[in-house]
């Protein structure tokens, strides 16, 4: 049995905690047959091959007496870069807690366990219902709803340092005033409903307009402000910080993508320009 997640690109400007999109970068868990010992083969540094892995923390929260296999883990989401690899982890956890031990989870249950789990539905629900998703975690209920992201071409410009998300919350501010919250709330709400009529041009200005996190994390990503000059000198749509950072997500139409990718090249930032696309599809299990 293999076990195959999407990476996430959570936020999307102003869709702060709420917003994500699944992208073409991709968890595989293979289950090779059941053992003695829990042993997950991997070529990680620093990641444990045994019950301390996430993958095995996540499946035997959910089910603690699921009997020991042996799993083969290959990713090539990268690590703490804002593209959600943690969350893959934890949603493959899930679904492997959900095969083995036989629970038939539906999806929104197992969004809400992801969610409990993870913290932000932005990161793990795209994960698991693949596409664009606009969720909320309010008093500990889940609920989330999917929808097709408008045509366009993703650049993923991955930095070469890590950012961990809760430094990057570090700078947020602890309260915003009433009317920033409405103001910030009001674009995010057009942003939303743009991508969900297919107007690029609208969505890319009410998602270049967010006032909720940009802002602060900025002085975190170096690159972010160069990257998103070369996006509007070349016809990007928007360019934001994926998820908590470091990594900066370029949505342009297709024809102008390879222009975009040459002139952030051209920066030499460290760090590698990827061309991605939206995954429809979410967590899979063959
Ligand atoms: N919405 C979250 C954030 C995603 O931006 O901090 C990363 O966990």
């Amino acid at each position: 049995m293999q076990i195959k997640v999407p990476a996430t690109s959570a936020n999307v400007g102003p869709g702060f905690d709420s917003v994500g999109v699944a992208v073409s970068k991709y968890l595989t868990i293979t289950v090779e047959g059941p053992s003695e010992e829990w042993y997950i083969e991997h070529d990680l540094d620093y990641v444990p091959h045994d019950k301390h892995n996430l993958l095995l923390k996540t499946a035997l929260k959910i089910k603690s007496d699921l009997k020991p296999h042996r799993l083969k883990m290959v990713s090539d989401i990268p690590l703490a870069r804002g593209l959600g690899s943690s969350s893959s982890v934890i949603v493959a956890g899930i679904e492997l807690a959900n095969q083995l031990g036989d629970l038939n989870l539906s999806k929104e249950q197992k969004l809400q366990l992801a969610t409990e789990i993870e913290g932000h539905p932005d990161n793990v629900a795209p994960a698991i219902f693949g596409n664009l998703v606009v969720a909320s975690y309010v008093d500990k209920k889940a609920t989330a709803i999917v929808a097709d992201f408008p045509d366009a071409a993703f650049l993923a410009f991955i930095p070469d340092y890590e950012l961990r998300t809760s430094d990057s919350r570090g700078v947020l501010p602890t309260q915003l005033s009433y009317k920033k919250a409405v103001a910030a709330s009001s674009i995010a709400n057009v942003a939303v409903a743009a991508l969900l009529t297919g107007d690029l041009t609208k969505a890319g200005q009410a998602i270049e307009s967010d006032k909720f996190h940009e802002q602060f994390r900025q002085k975190l990503v170096p690159e972010f402000s160069t990257i998103k000059a070369i996006g509007h000198d070349h016809g990007a749509y928007a360019t934001y910080l994926s998820g908590a950072g470091p990594t900066v997500m370029v949505i342009a139409p297709h024809e102008k993508v390879e222009v975009i990718n040459k002139a952030v090249n051209a920066l030499n930032f460290k760090g590698e320009c990827v061309s991605l696309t939206v995954d429809k599809k979410g967590i899979s299990v063959s």
